[in-house]
């Protein structure tokens, strides 16, 4: 069987693009698994420490992404949902990890890479820059990888945005099986889940991913947001002057995503969904998209609004998910000590 493992950040309500991009993913995943395949679905919190949050905000977040997971569809009787934050195998094994990790191949993430020319923006020399990056967005790659390793995962859906982290999971197994295992295959080589519905673009700036972090909230349509949100942020988003609608990524972004948002919601390509738009002008198609997404959006939302008010029911579930995630991992440490000389 397979063992399927992903994360997602606890801040803030998830958006359209964490949805479509990941999360709806999950719960497609868990319905068609086999018997025997395992799922891992956790909310990791320490990830989250890596910008500067304000803790009052990020111990809501951490709750509001559990009622979200539930209210989409993933069942904690099924699957192993749970914080990252409760379970010490991560960070242990995280450690152990980095003691193998060329810092070279950290410099080369370019998540790294984009933080780093923030910073220079921000003024001064790299040295300068460097130094005041805090070390936690630096070894970020290597506690995802932890992650993973723990269960031992062999499938991580993720959208494309986490290809580079996947393929230093990739090496990191590689590494340890070479330098400590005697069974060569003791970490399996996880391999990338990709979303069928492409990148969510920002419906201001389609040159960039719809993001969490991003100050305009109107670039983004959160799971929360009310039918009358939804509609006026897909009518403001930005689209292009060219007559007619037509998916062509490239040239017309901001159109080509409004296609994929709604082929995603359609499930449909956004090509199938263009041929039917050809003649239609883009009032149409941002009408026909708000009324989609309004429609996939609506029973998560109401389930959501439910599940956040029962608190002793999410300490619940939060505490057996802890519990099952840390019976699993606890077995693979306890190997991975005994390999590294450490017990
Ligand atoms: P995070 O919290 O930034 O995002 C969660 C998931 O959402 C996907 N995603 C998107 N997909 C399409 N379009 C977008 N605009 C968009 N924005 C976000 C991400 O690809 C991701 O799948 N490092 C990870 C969390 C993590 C993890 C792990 C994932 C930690 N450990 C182990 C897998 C396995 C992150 O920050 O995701």
């Amino acid at each position: 069987g397979r063992v399927i493992f992903s994360g997602i950040q606890p801040t803030g309500i998830p958006h359209l693009g964490n949805y479509l991009g990941a999360l709806s993913n999950w719960v497609k995943l868990q319905r068609n698994a086999d018997p025997e395949d395992e799922l891992f679905f956790s909310i990791v919190g320490w990830h989250a420490l890596t910008l500067p949050q304000d803790p009052q905000e990020l111990s809501a977040s951490r709750m509001n992404m559990l009622a979200t997971l539930l209210a989409i569809g993933i069942d904690p009787k099924r699957s192993v949902v749970f914080h990252q934050d409760d379970n010490q195998c991560h960070t242990e094994l995280a450690w152990i990890l980095s003691c193998v990790t060329p810092i070279g191949k950290l410099r080369r993430m370019t998540t790294w890479k984009s933080r780093l020319a923030d910073s220079r923006n921000a003024g001064s020399d790299s040295e300068v820059d460097e130094s005041l990056l805090n070390a936690g967005l630096f070894t970020y790659p290597i506690l995802q990888a932890a992650d993973i390793m723990a269960y031992r995962a062999t499938h991580i859906p993720v959208g494309e945005d986490q290809t580079q982290h996947l393929e230093l999971s990739r090496e990191l197994a590689n590494i340890f099986n070479r330098t400590f295992a005697a069974r060569k295959r003791f970490f399996p080589i996880p391999t990338q889940v990709n979303t069928p519905s492409r990148r969510i673009l920002s419906l201001r700036d389609p040159t960039s991913k719809m993001s969490k972090s991003s100050p305009d909230v109107q670039s983004r349509i959160l799971l929360t947001d009310s039918t009358s949100k939804i509609k006026s942020k897909i009518q403001a988003s930005v689209t292009d002057s060219i007559l007619g609608v037509t998916y062509d990524p490239v040239n017309r972004p901001g159109t080509s995503n409004l296609l994929t948002i709604l082929a995603a919601c359609t499930d449909e390509s956004p090509e199938e969904v263009a041929s039917r738009y050809e003649g239609k002008s883009h009032r149409e198609l941002k009408a026909d998209t708000a009324d989609a997404v309004e429609e996939l959006l609506k029973g998560p939302r109401e389930d959501f609004e439910r599940i956040r008010n029962e608190k002793g029911y999410l300490t619940e579930i939060a505490k057996q998910g802890a519990d099952r995630a840390r019976e699993r991992s606890s077995a693979t440490l306890k190997e991975v000590r005994t390999m590294v000389g450490l017990s």
